[in-house]
């Protein structure tokens, strides 16, 4: 790989065969990873929202990154429209850790 490249971990989330939705984890930061998208991103099918499903896959996804990443916390970013997403952020522990003009910088304490 391109030494820029970082490994990335896709992990589906079901419910009884049916799949629910998508989380991704980036192995480790750059420089561009930790003033941009950080290491965990994810998204839930669109009938499938509003249902908690997000909070849970997150929880799930969180637990894998401390066993992956070398970071003493765990980088997310997002839109400051998508409150949504800002929810499950907060609900899983994350703290704003910093913003620009359109996003807010999340981090979640490993330990
Ligand atoms: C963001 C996203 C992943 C949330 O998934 P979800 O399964 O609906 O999330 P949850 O059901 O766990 O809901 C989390 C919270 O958001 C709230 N919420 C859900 N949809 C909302 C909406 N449209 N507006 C405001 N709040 C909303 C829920 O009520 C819940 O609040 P609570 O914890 O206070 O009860 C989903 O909307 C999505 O896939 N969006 C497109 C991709 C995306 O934005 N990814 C994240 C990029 S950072």
């Amino acid at each position: 790989m391109p030494d820029w490249f970082v490994p990335e971990t896709y992990y589906y989330l079901w419910n009884e065969g049916k799949l629910i939705g998508e989380f991704r984890i980036r192995h480790h930061l750059t420089e561009a990873l930790r003033n941009g998208a950080g290491h965990i991103g994810y998204s839930i099918k669109r009938d499938e929202r509003g249902k908690g499903y997000d909070t849970a896959g997150l929880k799930l996804t969180i637990s894998e990154a401390k066993k992956i990443i070398p970071e003493d916390e765990i980088y997310l970013r997002v839109n400051k429209d998508n409150i949504a997403s800002q929810k499950v952020m907060l609900n899983n522990g994350a703290y704003r850790a910093g913003e620009d003009e359109d996003h807010y910088f999340m981090r979640i304490k490993k330990y």
